[in-house]
């Protein structure tokens, strides 16, 4: 499987960390060191469907692809705009993948990940052959803004990629669930009580144990990179670019530190976005494509983590 196109799209707004300081008691400081995170963007007039459809247009514009001739589309999302019709239906009416089957899918911050592997499973089958795979996501509408550990941390985008089937170019991945350990990070669905139920003691915001949630990326995420690359049979001096999910700064230097790799191998884009959950990935692909960093035959490791538990790395040539 290779990728043949990247797009992705920002709000326009733009929120520091001095005005997130006046909501809720904390400080630019703070944030900047425990997370590494300066800014985020949050969608005023954007929305996950739209943010979807405009990285979508522009990862095929990206590929020079015709619309008609994308046969999947899968949009990972945890924060749709709708819960029926699905966000990738609504992308394919706008964009014109007539011809795709398309549907959602949510493994939270994994998302994206999971999405690029079930399309490669489906091309696997002889199935399909050229997929257009999206992460989306307007997390702010799902924080709880008087959270401090949780609502510094979230921002909105979305991020596409279009792949296709390629016999001679390897794609080998793992992927993982732990439903047992999911009360750690939870943001329940927002839920009109029927006339027969009572409401419940529900989260409807992210929640999040953000301790534990460290220490589960710092220690899954090295192993899971780790197995990938034995799959692969390659070492970790061969791959150009680890491109892992943005959640903490923290987070990807320890990863880099187990693997005993130069961090400058891990770009690094959460400063001025956040973690924009499935987007995040996406996102910086296209910004390490499109700057020419990420350059065709440089192998790469993708890794994605978070709710669920779900996480997971592939490993490809760009
Ligand atoms: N500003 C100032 N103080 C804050 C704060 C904030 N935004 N958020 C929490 N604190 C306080 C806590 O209340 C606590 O105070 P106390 O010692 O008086 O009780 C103190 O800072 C330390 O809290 P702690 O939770 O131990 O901080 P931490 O170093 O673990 O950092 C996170 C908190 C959330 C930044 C960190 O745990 C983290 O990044 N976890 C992973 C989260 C993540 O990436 N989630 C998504 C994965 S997909």
């Amino acid at each position: 499987m290779k990728i043949i196109g990247t797009g992705s799209i920002l709000p326009k707004k733009i929120v520091t960390n001095d005005e997130i300081s006046e909501i809720v008691e904390t400080s630019d400081e703070w944030i900047r060191e425990r997370t590494g995170i300066l800014e985020r963007r949050i969608a005023v007039d954007e929305t996950t469907t739209s943010m979807a459809v405009e990285a979508g247009r522009k990862a095929l514009e990206n590929g020079r692809i015709a619309p008609e001739s994308i046969d999947l589309l899968i949009v990972s999302t945890f924060t749709p705009d709708r819960s029926m019709p699905n966000t990738a239906c609504a992308v394919q009416g706008e964009l014109g993948c007539r011809c795709a089957v398309a549907f959602e899918m949510n493994a939270a911050c994994s998302g994206f990940l999971f999405a690029l592997n079930t399309a490669f499973a489906y091309f696997s089958l002889g199935m399909y052959k050229r997929a257009l795979i999206i992460g989306a996501e307007t997390v702010s509408k799902t924080i709880d803004w008087t959270d401090r550990s949780s609502c510094i941390l979230f921002g909105d985008g979305a991020g596409a990629a279009v792949v296709e089937a390629d016999k001679e170019m390897p794609y080998i991945f793992v992927q993982h669930s732990d439903g047992e350990k999911g009360d750690v990070l939870t943001c329940d669905c927002h839920r009109e009580d029927n006339r027969w139920s009572l409401a419940g003691n529900r989260k409807e915001k992210v929640w999040m144990d953000g301790q534990e949630v460290f220490k589960f990326a710092v220690r899954k995420v090295p192993e899971c990179i780790e197995e990938v690359l034995t799959a692969a049979k390659i070492s970790s001096d061969e791959i150009d670019w680890f491109l892992l999910h943005q959640a903490n700064q923290r987070i990807i230097r320890s990863v880099a530190k187990r693997l005993c790799v130069d961090e400058k191998r891990f770009p690094v884009n959460l400063a001025h976005y956040g973690n924009t959950s499935a987007a995040s990935i996406p996102i910086l692909l296209d910004e390490w494509n499109q700057s020419g960093q990420l350059k065709r035959g440089n192998k790469i490791v993708l890794s994605g983590f978070g709710a669920g538990l779900t996480w997971g790395a592939a490993m490809m040539t760009f």
